[in-house]
């Protein structure tokens, strides 16, 4: 049962690597219980601890907080081999999570074959840019449901037979696909994937459980953090369709993905970047092309923690941010990316939108003219390095003057991280 709205959600306000995984991190010393809810291995969480730096994808970024109690939730899209390496390396790194792991047995799993079809599409149509781990094609098979197999599956005794029955579909799906491409049909070996997968459902079964019930109790005696992967403009309802991802990434996912109610929530914290970045297509209206491009990703490392690809950067959007602020019901906001800011001559920030003479605060629905759409800027007075500072006086004036900005448009400001340490967090 729910004992009061004593919840917390971190959700991304733009396109991804807001710097989520820094600020769940810090929360996760005032919370036992850390919850992802959405997307699957897609997602790209660093954490730095103590020097040390965790790329996580799957497992929810309290792993590296002692103590806490980390859970997958249904609303995950789960690859078994990924989180059966991300566990292992973790475990190589002296990090344990036996009895402090819950992972969904509702949680639909992601196979290869939904690399392959993924792959395949991505070449036969207009190409989307995915990172290629297989999430969108999974999602697809939960909606159509005949084709699916959850982590519950994996303890069947009938596991063998499921899979065949689903290889079979999937190869002519697949043979269909690469046919139409010219290529040889990629090999659906369904005997020798029922057995991995058998051996991986070993492994996993002492963290398999009824998460929803165990998420319940917890909420009447713990203090539970739900981390959104991915971002709001990367939901698949709300965000830049169909440059998405295939899962609920704002707030709003927790209620479905792991099956908890509105009224458990207390407080949701959006994080947003001092300026923007995107990895894959998509529209993009204050993106930077050439030398001011580049010299912003260089400074900001934007770089794909999943892929490694060059992300794409621009300024802050905040008719973007102020939705994303408003759909998500923001409570309070963390931003980060000051300091990557800091020292470059010229900055600014999209305050509306043109199309075709037409001034707008909101992109239109259709892809094709929402990749029209051009940014009307205001420049932004620039502010000099941000080293030293550990305290809101301690800032520039500058500095100070774009983070109030940012509260007078979009929600108050609590945290600022001036760079990627815990010990690098200004607290307001
Ligand atoms: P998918 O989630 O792999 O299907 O990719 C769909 C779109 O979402 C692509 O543009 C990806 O680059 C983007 N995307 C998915 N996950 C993330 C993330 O965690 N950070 C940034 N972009 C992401």
């Amino acid at each position: 049962m729910v004992a009061s709205p004593s919840a917390t959600i971190v959700v991304g306000l733009q396109f991804g690597d807001e710097g989520k995984g820094q600020i769940v991190d810090l929360l996760a010393a005032e919370h036992e219980v850390i919850v992802r809810y959405n997307g699957g291995a897609n997602a790209g969480h660093t954490v730095r601890v103590g020097g040390e730096r965790f790329a996580l994808h799957l497992l929810p970024s309290g792993v590296v907080t002692p103590g806490t109690i980390n859970v997958i939730a249904h609303g995950v899209a789960l690859d078994p081999f990924v989180l059966l390496d991300e566990m292992d390396g973790l475990a190589g790194r002296g990090i344990g999570l036996a009895g402090r792991l819950w992972i969904s047995d509702r949680a639909h799993l992601v196979l290869p074959w939904h690399r392959a079809e993924e792959a395949l599409l991505e070449r036969a149509l207009p190409a989307l840019g995915t990172t290629g781990r297989g999430i969108g094609p999974c999602y697809a098979d939960k909606a159509r449901r005949a084709t699916a197999l959850r982590a519950v599956d994996l303890l069947d005794p009938a596991l063998p037979a499921k899979v065949a029955a689903i290889a079979r579909v999937k190869q002519l799906q697949l043979a269909g696909l690469a046919a139409a491409m010219g290529q040889e049909p990629p090999a659906v070996d369904a005997a020798s994937l029922a057995e991995s997968l058998r051996a991986a459902g070993e492994r996993l079964r002492p963290y398999l459980t009824d998460t929803v019930a165990a998420l319940h109790e917890a909420l009447a005696t713990r203090r539970v953090l739900f981390e959104g992967a991915h971002a709001t403009m990367l939901d698949l309802d709300l965000g830049t369709f169909p440059y998405v991802t295939s899962s609920s990434a704002t707030a709003l996912g927790v209620h479905a993905g792991a099956g908890v109610p509105a009224r458990a929530i207390g407080r949701v914290v959006g994080v947003l970047k001092a300026y923007t970045s995107r990895v894959g297509a998509g529209p993009f209206p204050t993106e930077l092309h050439g030398p001011a491009a580049d010299r912003l990703r260089e400074r900001g490392d934007e770089y794909g923690t999943t892929t490694r690809r060059p992300r794409r950067v621009g300024w802050l959007d905040l008719p973007m941010v102020r939705f994303a602020a408003q759909v998500n019901g923001v409570t309070e906001l963390a931003v980060t990316g000051l300091g990557v800011l800091a020292g470059l001559d010229e900055l600014a920030v999209g305050i509306s939108y043109r199309l075709g003479g037409e001034s707008l605060v909101r992109l239109p629905a259709s892809a094709e003219q929402a990749a029209m759409v051009q940014a009307v800027t205001e420049p932004v007075k620039p502010w000099p390095s941000l080293d030293g500072g550990t305290t809101w006086a301690d800032l520039p004036g500058a500095a100070r003057s774009f983070v109030e900005r940012i509260e007078r448009d979009v929600a108050p400001v609590r945290w600022l991280c001036l760079g990627p340490g815990r010990e690098e967090v200004v607290r307001r």
